[in-house]
């Protein structure tokens, strides 16, 4: 008897604490839809989404995007269906909604409801596009317009535009360089790319890109792209001009004089000797290597006696025209100093110098070489250029940045200077074959700092970060709840128990 009773509380304790301790609040789960690599469903797929319940006895539906429910019939395309699954506490329902046979009408938010609760998910349906008939590879000539042209098929409906270099393509700019149509036919959509007057600049990659968009479901879109080159057909160009160009060369060295011509199809190459007379000797194709994508062609030469001041030719050629550059080998000389160094502009840390020659230079220069030297003290009093020995204190830069200003010499500039200071600057010029004698020095200046130049990068003070909100006082979790109950709970009933028992005796 006493021990029947025990078992009896023993059990009940067990199940009051395993069931229905706290009953369990209504709940939905819905699990968000993934496609694999896609971010769509294919059309005539096959796509099922469970719904589960948190309580056994909650019921539990499914309502399409057009606010049916959907029905528990398995004969059509789309129908849903209850099954029981393991949950929290025992078995609960889930129901299940299954698209067959997806079609793109299927797109869009479907609800799962159970009492006044609800869950939402989307579906997205696509029958990607694929373009069809649309050549990858197009050619014209110089000059000419060109129409590219693009067809895509798809539900839903593709829209069609064009990008080139990741810009979209419009045709608002004047003059107008771009044209743009839409076509519709069997096929589908037609974009067509119309490009006017062809540069050699055009050649490249023009992208036609699909999107498909629901006009009802924002996120449910698909974008394909299709790629179409086009190539300029254009005969050789030398970019730097047809000017005859001078190579300097070192006695018995070997130089490699290097011939470059851009052009559609990428052009060939001979190279000749100039012989006199109009008379031209060809080198052996052997004798030419070929670099980058057979875009450079490169004669070697050993540069002595015999050979400077031979003028050599290069043709470039291909099928829409031929171009020549001669080159002509000369030897390297001693750069000779220059007449004048001068101030051409002025910034508060900055000058930029202009160095001038008597007659034209016969030498090439590879760098410069400035001394300067601050003056301190009054400036404008200063006129007589420091001695030789001042300039053993002097700050040093070597320059191999400059420009050709054409028959006024070079220009470059100098950097790092003080502001509002005045400085004497000497140049002298290097390259392969040596260096030049200093320049006469010159007095220059640096400008009054600006207030524009100086504007200054204000700090903001970011305000100190908000004291991160204690969040340690965390619900307690079932378990422990559970475990805490268990235990009171035996406390509790054996102490009833023994008040129990000692009334049965
Ligand atoms: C679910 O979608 C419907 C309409 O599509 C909307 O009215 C409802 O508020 C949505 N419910 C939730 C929980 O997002
Ligand atoms: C198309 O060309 C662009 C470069 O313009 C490239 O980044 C992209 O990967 C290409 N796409 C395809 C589908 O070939
Ligand atoms: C110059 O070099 C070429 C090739 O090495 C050689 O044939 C020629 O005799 C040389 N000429 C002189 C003047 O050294
Ligand atoms: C260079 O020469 C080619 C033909 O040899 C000619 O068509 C072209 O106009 C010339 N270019 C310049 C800049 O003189």
């Amino acid at each position: 008897m006493k021990w029947l009773f025990y078992v009896i509380v023993l059990v009940y304790m067990f199940y009051r604490s395993v069931y229905g301790l706290k009953p369990v609040e209504n709940g939905l789960i819905l699990d968000p839809v993934t496609y694999g690599d896609d971010d769509f469903l294919k059309v005539g797929a096959h796509k099922s989404i469970s719904c589960k319940a948190t309580n056994r006895n909650q019921k539990v539906e499914w309502i399409d995007p057009n606010g049916k429910y959907v029905k528990h019939l398995p004969t059509n395309r789309v129908f849903s269906q209850e099954h029981f699954v393991a949950a929290m506490r025992g078995r609960a329902p889930a129901l299940v909604l299954t698209i067959t046979n997806a079609v793109v009408k299927d797109t869009g938010v479907y609800r799962c409801r159970s009492g006044n609760l609800e869950k939402n998910v989307s579906l997205c349906v696509v029958d990607p596009s694929d373009f069809v008939d649309t050549q990858p590879e197009v050619s014209a000539d110089l000059g000419r317009s060109i129409t590219l042209s693009c067809q895509a098929k798809g539900d839903p409906e593709p829209r069609l535009l064009w990008s080139r270099n990741g810009e979209t393509i419009t045709d608002d700019e004047t003059p107008a360089k771009y044209r743009l149509m839409t076509k519709y036919n069997i096929q589908g959509f037609e974009g067509l790319l119309t490009i006017t007057s062809l540069e050699p600049e055009d050649s490249g990659i023009y992208s036609c890109v699909s999107i498909q968009e629901h006009p009802q479901a924002e996120d449910c879109s698909h974008t394909k792209i299709f790629n179409i080159t086009l190539n300029v057909n254009y005969p050789p160009i030398f970019e730097d001009g047809n000017d005859t160009k001078l190579v300097y060369a070192k006695e018995n060295q070997l130089v490699d004089i290097i011939c470059s011509a851009a052009g559609f199809p990428t052009p060939t190459y001979r190279w000749f000797k100039d012989i006199g007379d109009e008379v031209l000797y060809e080198f052996d194709k052997k004798q030419i290597k070929l670099l980058e994508d057979d875009t450079q062609a490169v004669l070697s030469i050993k540069a002595n006696q015999s050979t400077f001041g031979q003028r050599f030719k290069c043709q470039a050629s291909n099928d829409h025209g031929a171009s020549d550059k001669y080159f002509v080998l000369l030897k390297i000389e001693t750069p000779v100093s220059p007449k004048d160094v001068s101030l051409s502009d002025s910034s508060y840390d900055s000058v930029q110098l202009q160095v001038t020659w008597y007659g034209e230079i016969q030498f090439p220069i590879s760098a410069f070489i400035v001394e300067y030297l601050k003056v301190s003290g009054d400036a404008t009093r200063k006129t007589i250029a420091p001695k030789e020995a001042a300039f053993k204190r002097s700050d040093e830069a070597i320059i191999t940045k400059f420009e050709d200003a054409e028959d006024s010499g070079f220009i470059f500039e100098l950097e790092g200077l003080d502001e509002d200071s005045t400085y004497w600057v000497r140049v002298k010029v290097q390259n392969d074959a040596g260096e030049s004698l200093w320049s006469t020095p010159a007095k220059v200046s640096t400008t009054v700092q600006s207030v524009d130049d100086s504007e200054e990068t204000t700090t903001v003070e970011t305000p100190d970060a908000e004291p991160e909100t204690a969040g340690d006082e965390e619900p307690m979790s079932d378990g422990a709840f559970y475990g805490i109950f268990f235990a009171v709970g035996i406390f509790v009933v054996s102490f009833v128990c023994m008040f129990a028992m000692r009334m049965v005796k």
